[in-house]
């Protein structure tokens, strides 16, 4: 596991120029709004529903796709030219998942399968995430097969990946219980107004957040495997791994080319039960650069469980959202969601 044969020369230099655009954002009424200058010389929507400001629509596309701020400490063009530009290593596998779809989880029991024991990683998971990076030479010393991970839209992701065939393992959870997640990540920086009706109205409209919505990450990434059929992906259902864990484990090792007995996916799972990870993270500490920017702490493990949108949404709520599905299955979104 330690090998590290294919560990990039030099440093990450940038491969070719993207291309940089601004737009413009619509708000609810259908006006433009030119005002509220972003980082990067870029513009932000007004924000009626009290989103935290820098979850908000820019008016700035990257590689033809909305561009998201990551963290307020952060240039995100600079910040997504170095993650374009990051060397890749075929044995490199990638944890590709819209936010809240269980990213720590797996990222920490494909550290434990690769690795072949179930000792928690000591870095925090943000230290491997892509948008977060602050120090992208960081990541060349790290062991091979490396596990990276990432919320960002497939278009911003290094482009050697598609060279390299970077194997990506891509996340999807149940939009709802996505969404109840996403909020309460949110609503660690948010205002009192950022109500939980506030932000569904704000998350189903297009465009009104920089990612849009998860609908929105999925396209993107069938769009990507439509045009990249030999490129190997496996997904994965955060019900799944509730509902059959080890199995999944079986199936996650062979993807990533690895052989494992059933017992020791057993012990994986066990050691990466959502109590004992919750207890792991205690020792772990953020980077420094994001400590400032998370100063009021960042909570990953609430909850883990299916169905948690049920506590949530009213019935009107979720009969918005049930036609805010249906409307992105009108656009050709195939709907294969894990309901229980
Ligand atoms: P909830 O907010 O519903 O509790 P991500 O890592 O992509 O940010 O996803 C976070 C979500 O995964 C959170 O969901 C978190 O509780 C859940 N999660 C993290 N570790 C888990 C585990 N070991 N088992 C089940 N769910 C887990």
């Amino acid at each position: 596991m330690s090998s590290q044969s294919e560990k990039p020369p030099g440093d990450n230099l940038p491969i070719k120029q993207d291309n940089i655009e601004a737009t413009s954002c619509q708000t609810m009424d259908g006006t433009t709004h030119l005002n509220n200058p972003g980082p990067s010389g870029s513009r932000r929507r007004s924000n009626p529903y009290c989103f935290p400001e820098n979850v908000l629509c820019q008016d700035v596309t990257y590689n033809g796709v909305a561009v998201t701020q990551f963290t307020a400490a952060m240039d995100s063009i600079a910040q997504l030219k170095i993650i374009r530009s990051l060397l890749m290593r075929s044995d490199d596998v990638i944890i590709a998942a819209f936010p809240k779809c269980g990213t720590h989880w797996v990222s920490e029991m494909l550290n434990m399968l690769l690795s072949g024991t179930t000792d928690y990683v000591t870095r925090p998971k943000e230290f491997e995430m892509l948008e977060l990076i602050e120090d992208a030479t960081a990541l060349d010393q790290l062991d091979s097969p490396r596990v990276l991970n990432s919320h960002l839209y497939i278009a911003h992701l290094p482009e050697q990946l598609v060279e390299k065939k970077v194997k990506l393992v891509h996340l999807i959870r149940h939009p709802k219980d996505c969404a109840v997640s996403l909020y309460h990540h949110w609503k660690q920086r948010a205002s009192e107004k950022f109500t939980f009706d506030n932000f569904i109205k704000g998350y189903i409209t297009e465009g009104y957040t920089d990612r849009s919505h998860q609908l929105d990450y999925l396209r993107q990434m069938a769009q990507f495997e439509d045009a990249n059929p030999d490129h190997p992906i496996m997904h994965i259902h955060y019900e799944d791994l509730k509902r059959d864990p080890v199995s999944m484990l079986e199936a996650l090792s062979q993807f990533v080319g690895i052989q494992t007995s059933r017992k020791f996916c057993e012990e994986v799972t066990s050691a990466c039960s959502f109590d004992k990870m919750k207890q792991a993270d205690k020792t772990r500490e953020l980077p420094q650069h994001l400590n400032k920017v998370f100063s009021k702490g960042l909570k990953i493990y609430r909850k883990g469980v299916v169905g948690d949108w049920k506590n949530m949404f009213t019935v009107a709520q979720s009969e918005m959202f049930d036609q805010f599905l249906a409307r992105q299955e009108e656009k050709g979104l195939p709907n294969n969601f894990r309901w229980q």
